[in-house]
């Protein structure tokens, strides 16, 4: 077992603290209070090659493993979790499933501009009323002969805008349950295709999450991807490695939280010394880091399975349940060390404590990361 880097892999990461810094700290504060996009920032990562970064370089990506992922993600998101929930859906959700199970035709057409970062991409499962149930599709698309035709609405989508190409699960027989569920290719500007405003949220601001109409929209039959019905696994196959990006957003979130409160605990001064030098506060720091170390440890052995082409199921949720735990209790530990501080904008705790929640929430809440551990481990 080793317990380090190769040599590649810390360049990547060095590559992606670098970025982190110069490109997204300045601003953040700003995009998150105004909600805005961080459209040239993403612009950025796509040319360097941090949008498909696990694309075999044949099809435009970087040809990277997934330890590498987790330390970008990781990187990025002690900065600005807007920016890499957008790394996180394009490559995990939407480049992997291209990949893994596109006909070259659709590779060559949708997956390489995505993997190149020329345009972004949007994973369109959640419903007004299936969220976790995520069998329950409504939105359907009846087979046409040479095309379905999609009714139905998304909510809560990632990218939701500023997406090009849309990976959308519709109910194509109802009575076959989850095997009547095709996953399709839909392009904005197909007719009938409608965006909604964007989400007022709580976190991840500048991220663009928006609901999705679709109205009688024709999408060719060549734009499904596997065989018909096979959309609820395509969803759940891809949703194993997204829960790998997001366990290391989650971990980003805690140690960029961490690194705040650790650096203001050695400069504040309280009782004539440094609150660093309280052991109040040195048992909160104990107590982060061991859990942060913990964290990215999972996230680590989950990103090594699936680079080793083991199964990584149950690591996946056991990364993102404990992970994006961490990164609740850590960001409202960091707040709690900088006091009134931590309470405003200008000391960035605050954005990472509400940035943290929906690590507890999207690709799976802690409630169905519990149910897929605990299938694993009884079955
Ligand atoms: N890989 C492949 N197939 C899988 C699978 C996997 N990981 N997990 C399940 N399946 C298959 C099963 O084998 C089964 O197929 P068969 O009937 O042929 O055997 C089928 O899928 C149904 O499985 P279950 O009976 O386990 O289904 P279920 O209804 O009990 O649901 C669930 C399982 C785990 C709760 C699932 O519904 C789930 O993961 N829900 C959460 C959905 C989710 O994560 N949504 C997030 C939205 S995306 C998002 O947030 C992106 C973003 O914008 C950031």
């Amino acid at each position: 077992m080793h317990f380090e880097f190769t040599e590649e892999q810390l360049m990547i990461r060095q590559a992606a603290r670098d970025f982190a810094q110069t490109e997204l700290k300045p601003g953040v504060i700003e995009r998150d209070e105004h909600q805005k996009f961080p459209a040239e920032q993403v612009k950025k990562l796509g040319e360097l090659g941090f949008l498909g970064m696990m694309v075999s370089p044949q099809y435009g990506g970087s040809g990277m493993d997934a330890i590498s992922y987790v330390l970008v993600m990781e990187e990025l998101s002690k900065i600005d979790a807007s920016v890499s929930v957008v790394v996180s859906v394009n490559n995990s959700l939407v480049c992997y499933g291209l990949e893994k199970y596109g006909t070259e035709e659709q590779k060559q057409k949708y997956l390489v501009p995505l993997a190149k970062g020329e345009k972004i991409g949007a994973f369109c499962l959640s419903e007004p009323e299936a969220g976790s149930d995520a069998t329950s599709q409504r939105t359907t698309a009846i087979d046409m002969g040479d095309h379905y035709l999609l009714n139905g609405t998304k909510n809560w989508i990632t990218n939701g805008n500023s997406a090009s190409t849309y990976l959308v699960m519709a109910q194509t027989d109802a009575t076959k349950k989850h095997h009547g569920i095709n996953a399709l290719i839909v392009e904005k500007g197909m007719e009938g295709f409608t965006i909604g405003p964007k989400e007022n949220k709580m976190g991840i601001r500048g991220s663009d999450t928006h609901s999705l109409m679709f109205t009688d929209v024709k999408v060719p039959k060549e734009n499904r991807i596997g065989e018909e019905g096979f959309g609820f696994k395509f969803a759940m196959s891809t949703l194993e490695g997204g829960r790998i990006g997001i366990a290391a957003q989650a971990l980003g979130i805690a140690s960029g939280a961490y690194e705040l409160a650790a650096k203001y605990a050695k400069e504040r001064k309280a009782f004539g010394k440094t609150i660093a030098d309280l052991q109040a506060i040195q048992f909160k720091l104990a107590d982060m880091a061991t859990e942060i170390e913990a964290a990215r440890l999972l996230c680590l052995k989950a990103a090594w399975l699936k680079d080793h082409g083991k199964s990584y199921t149950q690591a996946g949720s056991m990364a993102k349940l404990f992970a994006s735990e961490v990164a609740m209790r850590t960001t409202v530990e960091a707040v709690q060390i900088h006091g009134g501080y931590g309470f405003v904008k200008e000391y960035h705790v605050e954005r990472l404590m509400r940035d943290a929640k929906i690590t507890q929430i999207y690709e799976g809440t802690s409630e169905i990361q519990r149910i897929v551990i605990s299938r694993e481990i009884l079955k």
